[in-house]
Parts: C-alpha cells; structure tokens; sequence
C-alpha cells in the first residue's frame, strides 16, 4: 500500500509516538492541572514538554504562551470568534481552507465584514493585495500559510509585515506547514499561529493549538470555551492568564503525550532534513505528472515555493474515479475533491470538479512516488480495463 494523504493526516506515525501514548495510557492515566498527586504532576509535565517543543519549533520565548485545543480548526476560531466584533473588518486570501473561511462566513452574518485578497492563477499572493484591503476597521489579517489543495506557500513574513505597520493583528494557519517549512514567529511578523499536532508535528488526531506572540495583548481575546481549568477554583469567572484563559476541561493528555513524541522525533531528525527530502519527492512527483500526456497539475510546481500537496487532473477523467481506481487497483491513498477549500479550487479554476491530491510525506520513498506516477500514466492512457 501506498499512502499519499499526508496533507489530511501523517501516517505512519513514528513508533515512539505509539510507545510514549501507551506509556501514559498504562503507567500515568491522570489529568493534568488538578489534584496535585504524583501522576496529575507527571502529566503536567507532558503537557509542558509540549508547550516547550511547540515554543522551541516557532521560536517563542514564553511556552506558557502555546494553548492547546482539539486541532487548528479550533485554534483559528478561537482567534476569529474571539476578536471580531460586529462592525469590524476582516482580510483573508484567495486561497483559503473553510477552516478559515466558514468561520468569517458565519460572523459575517453577524455583522463582521470581509475581504478576499485575489491570488494568483498558481495560488501565489502579492502581498500589496492585502495593504490595498486594509480599512480604518480592519481588525484582522488571516492567511493559510501553505494551500492543502496544491502547496503553494504565501508570503506571510511580507504579509506579516504590512499587518505590522497598520498594527492589525496577523493570524496565520500553519496546518500543512507546522513541521516540515521554517516558521519564526518574530522573524515572519506572526502575532497567532494555529497549528495542528496530527500532520507534520507526526501526532496523533485531536491535538493542535495557538501559539501567542509575546506582544500581542491577551486583553482583546475573548475564550471560545469556558470552564474548568484547575486553578482559581474559587472564581466563577474565567482566569485571564495564560494558558488557562484558553484552556477549559480535561484536556487531550494522551494525545498529549503522543504530540510530544512526534515532536521531538521531527526535532532531534532537522526540519531543514525533513523539508529537503520532501522537496526531493515533490520534484519527482511533479516531474513525473507533468510529463504525462492528459495530465495537469496545478500550483506553482516549483518545491521551494510549495509543499509536498500536489494536485493534478486527467483529462476526461473525474476526480473521485481517479482515486477510487488507485485505491482499487494500485493500492495508493490519495483525496479527491474539493478538499474543504472552495476558495482555493475557484482561485486554481478547479471548481466544481476538484483535484486528486498527493501528498507524500517523511516516511515516502522515491521509488513509492515512481509506482505512483506509473499508476497516473496508466490510467491517463486508459489501459485499465
Ligand atoms: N485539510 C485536510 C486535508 O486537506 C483535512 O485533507
């Protein structure tokens, strides 16, 4: 079997995520923040060691300034629910996951207005698009990092930088990039970074999390969720310190546990490693579609401008035809659609039939990608019978 769904969820995970998730499961069991006992410590200190590797991954100082939540789809509306009032403003791209855009969709019938900043044609942005949207009430800037659709990565350091000047808050969306492309939180002009644990962190599924820069004011973000947190239990009211503001009820400890793991395997291995084998496969995957006859593919097909999602189509072929017969007859994993990202299908011209999607990751080898390109062409010539 050959699995490129990478971009949905990493697999295989890394033994030791398996081993680490088992050991808390067998050997500690208890919830962290509360109790005071020798296990809830033990678990408190997971949870800390998963606050010092996010912080190290993203160069934040303070780790107390990482927030846990169940994926990035629940860190981006924490920061979009929490900040938009009625009356403001809200920039995004053409490029956009509906982790992003359903969020604004939904406030903006609430009385928040939105702008979509153009892309081009292979999902790039000139970052001048975003100064141009800008209004006396724009109180947000949020950006997918890179496409889940077709890799193509935005400039957010440039992006980061505009928001800096008209002091708007920048959110970005580093689902398909937390682990295998560079992040600097300062360097890249970052005040949020949504992050999900289960993808390029090699965590498991129900962990991801915010991380806050350290000047950015905690004062103007309202919790999504409230609750228990273990500390103040003599307040009704929600703590309004970090991390607790933003973290009500037990939290996923095991997948806690499994998050640091993941971490510290794509740590101790080098992000710059990790980044360079998945360029090699992505040149190889793009070289070989390209080259096939009735077959296109989409986004800037350049490995140092993308990540390893790459999205093609046969022509005359539909999507889901196309991976059912992979899946079928060569054993390869892949999504077809639209990929929960409208916005960017209709940015690429894809709509409303969608793309199938590649998306090797660390554990792909070049000769699984040559069977999948093999697969392709056979496909594209019609020689399944
Ligand atoms: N956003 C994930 C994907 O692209 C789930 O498959």
């Amino acid at each position: 079997m050959i699995y490129l769904d990478n971009a949905a969820t990493s697999w295989p995970k890394p033994d030791i995520v398996h081993e680490t998730m088992s050991r808390y499961m067998r050997e500690i069991g208890a919830s962290p923040g509360r109790s005071g006992h020798r296990l809830a410590n033990e678990a408190e200190r997971i949870r800390l060691d998963a606050r010092e590797a996010i912080a190290e991954l993203v160069g934040l100082s303070d780790p107390m300034r990482v927030i846990f939540t169940l994926n990035a789809t629940e860190a981006l509306n924490l920061v979009m629910q929490g900040l938009l009032q009625p009356g403001a403003h809200a920039i995004t791209t053409g490029m956009e996951h509906n982790s992003v855009m359903r969020p604004l969709r939904a406030l903006e019938q609430r009385g928040v207005s939105i702008s979509v900043a153009p892309c081009s044609r292979d999902g790039t942005l000139d970052p001048q698009t975003i100064d141009e949207a800008i209004r006396p009430q724009t109180r947000l800037i949020v950006v997918n990092h890179a496409s889940n659709v077709c890799g193509t990565v935005l400039p957010i350091r440039e992006i980061g930088a505009v928001a800096r000047r008209h002091d708007i808050p920048f959110l970005v969306d580093a689902a398909q990039t937390a682990g295998c492309w560079p992040i600097d939180i300062n360097d890249d002009n970052i005040d949020l970074l949504a992050f999900t644990g289960h993808k390029g962190l090699l965590g498991p599924t129900g962990t991801g999390g915010l991380a806050i820069n350290d000047d950015f004011n905690i004062d103007m973000l309202r919790p999504l969720v409230f609750g228990g947190t273990g500390s103040r239990s003599e307040h009704e009211h929600q703590p309004d310190f970090l991390p607790d503001k933003y973290e009500s009820g037990t939290p996923n400890i095991v997948g806690l546990a499994g998050l640091v793991a993941g971490l510290r395997y794509v740590l101790d291995r080098g992000l710059e490693r990790i980044r360079v084998h998945e360029q090699k496969l992505t040149r190889r995957l793009i070289d070989g579609l390209y080259a096939i006859s009735g077959v296109c593919v989409f986004g800037t097909r350049d490995p140092h401008r993308q990540t390893a999602a790459v999205s093609f189509m046969i022509d005359g072929q539909s999507a889901s035809r196309i991976a059912h017969d992979l899946d079928e007859r060569f054993e390869i994993m892949c999504r077809p659609g639209l990929h929960c990202a409208p916005q960017a299908h209709r940015t690429l011209g894809t709509l409303p039939n969608g793309t199938v999607r590649f998306a090797p990751g660390l554990f792909t080898t070049e000769a699984e990608i040559d069977k999948a390109v093999a697969a392709v062409a056979q496909l594209a010539e019609g020689t399944i019978e």
